[in-house]
């Protein structure tokens, strides 16, 4: 087994195991370990010193080394801030309103790409394969090349990738494009989002001397590892605390960082309509909403956060008894395993994106849940998820209604039919887990490779 270079700006460095993460953390993390290697990033720190060239910080955990660079002030707010979250971040999920670009931030993101390319180098053995991860690091395959480097490279995203006409707001979309066609293989999470990425190569002129192979890889779970983990925080002090303040109520769980692509305003919107439109739920109810502050020196996440923290002083303020509080709002990240032991507690798990890339909340709530009494899943029609999870109640996050009626079937749906769910869920879980998801790559990754060196 070849040893695998992952190149992602998030990095889940060994001291932040327990740490709440986002979905390409958890994911990365499993197949790093399995195959041993180096995954070298961003460290999540700014350097108020730094300029110009660095050297890495190199530390060794489980056969895995971790490389980070620690990022100017500057090149904060101008890559990750700036182009990497107010640019390709909101394009890549459909909601150019909040697409803010100029040169400084364009520029900024090809500096810290090329930065980055100038110090992978040195980290590698020889007899590697790369990998680069999603839409902070586009150009990264083709600065590599640059700098000499032969290996297999492959890209993957974990985001959507939007279709021809949205992508064209992008300044200079065509060289990101001719970027990504520099990779041996290129990733995505549905058909959907490969099919665009195509139809966006044919809008080229004049085409790309070489395409590079596209094709589809859902990034699963390891179903094993996260329904051990909630049975650890189900069992746990804080997991009998929740079941204790329940007290026989149903609980409702949303599990999401705190970004305006996960929905929370029409959820909370569609909560609200709930309780209004079924009296019958009120007091029967705990709706757990876990929302971790993400990217908080974005404008447009601070202003969903006030909408939120209205909202659930509005809908605690209407409906609220003496001894019962219908919304439970928290903005800070738990431990893994007491979040998945939250999950595994809930009787539905409400996972309702306008677009995402994947939802590794959806696939970890299922596998969370266990087969006695499984609870319901509402998940989102827009989720790359949905592709998978036949088993789910899914909806249209943006008709409130579809989503209230979603709820209702949930909390009420009977025992045999949650049952027969979940086990399509399961199964479609265990089949596409984790190490499927990285073993196909590395080796579509290397049967591309073969193919485009006998290709020259
Ligand atoms: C999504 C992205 C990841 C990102 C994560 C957390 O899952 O696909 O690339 O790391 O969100 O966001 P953050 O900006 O905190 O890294």
């Amino acid at each position: 087994m070849s040893k695998l270079v992952t190149v992602s700006n998030r990095v889940a460095l060994p001291s932040q195991l327990q740490a709440a993460q986002g979905g390409l953390a958890v994911g990365l993390r499993a197949a790093l370990e399995d195959s041993g290697g180096v995954w070298f990033g961003w460290d999540g720190g700014i350097d108020e010193k730094v300029s110009g060239p660095r050297e890495p910080q190199v530390q060794e955990h489980n056969g895995v080394r971790y490389a980070t660079l620690r990022l100017s002030r500057e090149e904060y707010n101008l890559y990750y801030l700036g182009f990497a979250n107010q640019v390709l971040w909101p394009l890549f999920h459909y909601r150019m309103s909040f697409v803010h670009c100029n040169n400084a931030r364009l520029e900024g993101y090809w500096r810290v790409n090329r930065l980055f390319a100038e110090r992978l180098p040195a980290l590698l053995e020889g007899d590697e394969l790369i990998w680069v991860h999603d839409y902070h690091f586009i150009p990264l395959g083709e600065l590599l090349r640059e700098q000499g480097v032969t290996a297999p490279i492959g890209f993957f995203l974990h985001t959507p990738f939007p279709p021809w006409d949205i992508l064209r707001a992008l300044q200079d979309y065509e060289t990101f494009l001719r970027a990504m066609c520099r990779y041996d293989l290129v990733g995505f999470q549905t058909a959907i989002d490969r099919d665009n990425f195509l139809e966006c190569l044919r809008h080229l002129d004049p085409q790309p001397a070489a395409l590079p192979q596209a094709e589809v890889f859902p990034i699963g779970i390891d179903v094993d590892q996260v329904a051990n983990a909630a049975r650890r925080g189900f069992n746990s002090q804080q997991g009998r605390r929740l079941e204790q303040s329940l007290r026989d109520r149903r609980l409702v769980i949303g599990v999401d960082r705190l970004d305006y692509s996960k929905g929370l305003r029409n959820r909370f919107e569609s909560y609200e309509l709930l309780l209004e439109s079924h009296p019958e739920h009120r007091s029967d109810v705990v709706y757990l909403q876990i929302a971790p502050v993400s990217r908080g020196d974005v404008p447009e996440y601070e202003e969903i956060r006030q909408y939120l923290e209205y909202m659930a002083g509005h809908i605690n303020g209407r409906f609220a008894e003496y001894d019962w509080v219908p919304l439970r709002y928290i903005n800070r990240g738990f431990h893994r395993a007491n979040v998945l032991g939250f999950l595994a507690r809930a009787h539905v798990g409400l996972v309702t994106p306008m677009r995402d890339g994947m939802n590794l909340v959806a696939k970890e709530f299922v596998a969370a849940q266990t087969p006695d009494n499984p609870g319901a899943l509402v998940l989102s029609m827009h989720a790359g998820a949905a592709e998978e999870l036949d088993g789910a109640i899914k909806v249209n996050p943006y008709n409130v209604d579809d989503v209230v009626t979603g709820l209702h079937n949930a909390l009420t749906m009977p025992l045999s039919e949650r049952r027969e769910r979940w086990e399509q869920m399961i199964e479609a879980l265990r089949h596409n887990d984790i190490q499927r998801w990285r073993l196909s790559f590395v080796d579509a990754l290397q049967n591309a490779y073969r193919t485009r060196a006998t290709e020259v």
